[in-house]
């Protein structure tokens, strides 16, 4: 599949992911179960993709710890969707890579998801590893936890 060339990248309020995270993430559900606990931290932040002005993928950060991991800032890798219409094409890449880089910007170099077992190669592609059991979260599925630390 060729690659998307043209793409920009910005920082983007919460409610601005909604459009992407509710066909994606929340399928058939009410709008409000797009909002995610932690959306409004002064920690968080989010990042949208865009082709030709349209916005295309988002994914959501927050420094958030999980007890299975002791390294002192943890950031935790939410809400990584890409429209159907534009997944294949490299955007989930270039999110998760502007996502690392702006950790990084605050001092950061690990960081972890709740990956959804289908996603489970997405990430290890980006250098993510599984760390623990199959679990599952209900009306989503079965998940591993993932982590990376670059530093
Ligand atoms: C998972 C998702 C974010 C990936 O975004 P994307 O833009 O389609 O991914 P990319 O095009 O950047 O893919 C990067 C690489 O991962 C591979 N990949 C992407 N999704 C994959 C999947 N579900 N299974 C296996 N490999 C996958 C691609 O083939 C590509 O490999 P390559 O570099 O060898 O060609 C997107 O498919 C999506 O939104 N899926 C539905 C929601 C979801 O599952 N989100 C994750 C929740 S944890």
């Amino acid at each position: 599949m060729e690659k998307t060339a043209f793409y920009t990248v910005k920082q983007i309020p919460p409610e601005e992911t909604y459009p992407v995270r509710h066909p994606v993430l929340r399928t058939g559900l009410p709008l409000a179960t797009c909002e995610f606990d932690g959306d409004d931290a002064p920690t968080t932040f989010h990042i949208g993709v865009y082709i030709e002005g349209k916005l295309a993928g988002v994914v959501t950060i927050l420094e958030n710890a999980h007890s299975r991991f002791d390294e002192e800032r943890q950031f935790q890798l939410r809400g990584m969707a890409v429209l159907e219409e534009f997944q294949k094409q490299g955007l989930g890449q270039v999110l998760v890579r502007e996502a690392e880089k702006e950790v990084e910007r605050r001092g950061g170099y690990f960081m972890w998801m709740n990956a959804r077992k289908v996603a489970v190669r997405f990430y290890e592609k980006l250098g993510y590893i599984i760390d623990g059991d199959e679990f599952i979260i209900e009306t989503v599925g079965p998940h591993y936890v993932m982590c990376k630390k670059w530093k």
